[in-house]
């Protein structure tokens, strides 16, 4: 079975609420009939339309309070928050700030910084994370890589230059992840860098190796381990010559990359040149939310709201 469709059989089992703020586009339109015809979830279309419906008008006065209570701090007025809620994605992030739904699918339209950014104002970090991010879940076609062919990248989403702590957060929010949504019962996690236990020297070497410090210290009982280069982490092989005493080099299932240059460059060189195919989440948040790629089909939109679904049940 494919992590695809394990995570879809999960999903069965959880029929959470998603929110869809993209609830006149004909693919969401497509995944949604699909999601609750095979008891995926409880897909929630919004639409300009139903947002502005008579019967709606106390739930979306009251979306509109919370959100003024939410934002007033950093200027944002009583009569900005009520035009603000008639928008579908605001619409549909104060839906899941208020309980009315468990989670958020989007971005068949919207940029991923148009999704991004309400989450981060309105859903903002679950408790104990300062960071959100992104990991990306690959399956290589070589079953003896990671746990069985399948590793976890991140973050190659949302930080550009996360600091030590910003990447140790990222680390632990990966791990978690990696158990919840992949069923990797022992994360075991590489901090990546150009260096591998000294090998070089540099102050973005010492940045990777105060993260590693970091991540112990929030995450004590996960295997994690750096400076580590990629081959390194990944090849016994290599690891036996350069990091032998590492728990994690050589074994690791999941890789943080230092920065999100070389996140985002390595997951796509990981899909281009390896084969593999791949599979994105935000983790952090504290509800599930995630973004779509424009191109998606019905789906990949399908896969996401499993996935979605599937997060709303990890444990905080
Ligand atoms: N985690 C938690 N909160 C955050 C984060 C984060 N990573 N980043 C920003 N925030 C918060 C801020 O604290 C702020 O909160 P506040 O308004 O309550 O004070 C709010 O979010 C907005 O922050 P800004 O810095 O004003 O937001 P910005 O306009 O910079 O947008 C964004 C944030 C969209 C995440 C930005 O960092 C970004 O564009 N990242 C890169 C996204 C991207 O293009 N990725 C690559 C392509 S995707 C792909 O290849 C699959």
């Amino acid at each position: 079975m494919s992590l695809i469709e394990k995570i879809r059989a999960k999903a069965r089992n959880s029929m959470k609420r998603i929110a869809l703020p993209e609830g006149d586009e004909p693919r969401t339109v497509a995944a949604a009939k699909i999601v609750a015809e095979e008891g995926i979830a409880d897909p929630v279309l919004i639409t300009p339309a139903s947002i502005a419906d008579p019967a709606n008008a106390s739930r979306l006065s009251a979306y509109a309070r919370a959100l003024y209570e939410l934002r007033k701090a950093k200027g944002l007025t009583e009569e900005a928050a009520e035009r603000l809620v008639r928008d579908p994605m605001y619409y549909g992030m104060m839906m899941v700030k208020c309980g009315d739904a468990d989670g958020l699918v989007s971005g068949a339209v919207h940029s991923t910084g148009d999704m991004l950014r309400p989450a981060l104002q309105v859903i903002r970090t679950a408790p104990g994370m300062k960071l959100v991010s992104a990991s990306f879940l690959i399956e290589c076609p070589d079953t003896s890589i990671g746990e069985s062919g399948l590793v976890v990248y991140a973050d190659c989403v949302v930080n550009p230059c996360p600091d030590a702590e910003g990447l140790a957060n990222i680390a632990v929010a990966t791990a978690k992840t990696a158990k919840g949504l992949c069923g990797i019962t022992e994360p075991r996690v590489a901090m990546l860098s150009f260096s591998t236990k000294g090998s070089a020297e540099h102050e973005l070497v010492d940045k990777v190796r105060k993260a590693t410090e970091i991540a112990r210290s929030l995450a004590p009982g996960l295997l994690i381990d750096g400076e580590l280069q990629f081959d390194a982490a990944l090849l016994p092989e290599v690891a036996a010559i350069k990091a032998k005493d590492s728990p994690v080099a050589g074994r690791a299932n999941i890789f943080i990359f230092p920065d999100l240059q070389s996140g985002n460059i390595g997951y796509k060189i990981t899909q281009r040149l390896g084969g593999a195919a791949s599979f994105a989440v935000l983790q952090g948040l504290a509800s599930p939310c995630n973004d779509l790629s424009r191109g998606c089909s019905v789906d990949d939109i399908v896969n996401t709201i499993a996935a979605t679904s599937v997060q709303a049940c990890i444990p905080e």
